[in-house]
């Protein structure tokens, strides 16, 4: 029988990509599926714990109770709604792979085809993960990186900069692993460890990242 390892505890997850928009048919987007995010909910739920799963738009679902899922589109809607949450929680994960750009403005009309070249300009989205660590007060706050060059010096900088507990790094270079696939394989750091996990389903690999998130709370 599944041990409730994570009775009375609340966690907030963010999950999926995040689409921008453009003009009322078109966005910019990336190819996360959300099924990180979602099998660490569902791991969470299993072990006893309240689940607020915030998730941009992803094909995945659950049924599985004790998961609140709030649904969102856009990075600055994904702000809200977990700020919503983020004062009462126990532990916070962002899984979420935020759009780090958004369109300054979205044309109300559909945007025709007319020149030859056409220039949308970004705007920098607000970092909704550093805005959580400079909020964190109780919270055990948990990132992600991928990244393709420099990864354990980039992942150990962004532990740093947004002030989290622990980061995951999941490697592009590794087959299999990262945003698409049903497979992951990770290396957790915190300010003073190093772990490397081998190549595994992503529910295997929720099952490491909580094993690893409850001994932390333990000391
Ligand atoms: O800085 P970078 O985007 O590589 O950091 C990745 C981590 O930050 C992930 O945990 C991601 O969910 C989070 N993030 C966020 N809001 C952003 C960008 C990233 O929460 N705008």
């Amino acid at each position: 029988a599944q041990h409730k390892t994570l009775e009375g505890k609340t966690i907030l997850i963010t999950a999926g990509p995040t689409y921008e928009a453009i003009d009322p048919v078109r966005f910019i987007g990336n190819h996360s599926s959300g099924k990180m995010g979602f099998s660490l909910a569902e791991e969470a739920a299993k072990r006893g714990a309240k689940v607020i799963l915030v998730s941009g738009p992803s094909a995945e679902k659950t049924n599985i109770q004790n998961i609140e899922i709030h649904r969102v589109t856009s990075a600055k809607e994904m702000l809200e709604e977990v700020f919503k949450f983020y004062e009462n929680v126990d532990i916070a994960i962002a899984s979420a792979a935020v759009a780090d750009y958004a369109p300054k403005e979205v044309a109300k009309e559909k945007i025709k085809k007319n020149d030859e070249n056409l220039t949308i300009e970004l705007v920098k989205n607000p970092d909704i993960l550093k805005t959580m660590g400079e909020k964190k007060d109780h919270q055990f706050l948990v990132g992600f990186a991928l990244e393709t060059q420099n990864e354990e010096e980039n992942a150990k900088g962004k532990l740093e900069k947004k002030n989290l507990d622990m980061i995951v790094l999941n490697s592009l270079r590794d087959e299999g692993a990262g945003f698409k696939n049903d497979t992951n394989k990770i290396k957790i750091f915190t300010k003073t460890e190093k772990t490397e996990f081998d190549l595994k389903s992503k529910d295997e690999v929720a099952k490491d990242i909580f094993n690893f998130i409850e001994n932390q709370l333990l000391k």
